[in-house]
């Protein structure tokens, strides 16, 4: 059971305020009778809900996979700057999606969007060790050395990391910056610009291309999302995606 407006909401039907119009002007029928109470249960399985004569269909979880821009916050609100949510339609800002981990704001790349909250915490469970994958323009000639420093784990001062793959894609040695491709298992704040400053680099520019299953679609462009596909639902289900 849950309340009829969040139900609207959650469905797609627009903001509180807008529900609340939806109702007022006596757009709702709820088993046969008209209903202006946005606070009535309603049974979101069973009752038959119709929207200006069309029938509702209750969608309980909702995953997109978003190509996050630069410049936006990994958080559901806020009061200054702009979200993630902001990126999506209007239909989905209201249904209660929020990023599943959290990238800086001048950080691009997968992101995961949803309303699961069982599949959010399994996926950022410290013990699951999920991996993430970022491709990176580093201040600095990566070498070797900083390879294997990543390979023994780093001590960051207030965590020890896992071992990182690190991967040397290609050195500019005039220009001094590196293309570098990372491998990760925690996600701790701000961690792989601090791995880099660890052995005195600096990340420029930092896309995250993977994480666990599901991979960074090169046909995605930034700020843009879309639905997961069926293989990328099935691969999550063992993290506790449901339909
Ligand atoms: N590591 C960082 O430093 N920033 C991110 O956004 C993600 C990982």
């Amino acid at each position: 059971m849950m309340r009829l407006d969040k139900l609207l909401a959650n469905s797609g039907f627009g903001s509180r305020k807008e529900v609340k119009k939806l109702l007022s002007d006596k757009a709702v029928i709820v088993n046969g009778v008209l209903i202006k109470d946005g606070s009535v249960k309603v049974n979101e399985k069973q009752d038959q809900v119709l929207v200006h004569g069309e029938p509702l269909r209750y969608q309980a979880y909702y995953y997109l996979l978003m190509n996050k821009a630069a410049g936006r916050l990994s958080a559901t609100e806020d009061s200054h700057q702009p979200t993630v949510i902001d990126d999506l339609s209007l239909k989905l800002q209201n249904v209660g999606l929020f990023p599943v981990g959290r990238l800086d704001k001048d950080t691009t790349g997968l992101l995961l969007l949803t309303n699961n909250g069982n599949l959010a915490h399994q996926l950022l469970a410290p013990n699951k060790k999920v991996a993430k994958r970022y491709r990176a323009l580093i201040q600095g000639v990566v070498s070797n050395d900083d390879v294997d420093a990543f390979a023994k784990g780093m001590d960051l001062g207030d965590f020890i990391t896992q071992p990182a793959q690190l991967l040397i894609l290609q050195v500019n040695p005039e220009k001094e910056q590196s293309w570098i491709e990372v491998e990760i298992h925690e996600g701790k704040f701000h961690q792989v610009k601090r791995m880099f400053h660890k052995v005195d680099k600096e990340v420029l520019s930092l896309e995250r291309i993977q994480m666990g299953p599901l991979v960074l679609p090169t046909d995605l462009p930034r700020g843009h999302y879309r639905p997961l596909t069926p293989k990328e639902e099935e691969n999550l289900v063992a993290f506790g995606l449901i339909k």
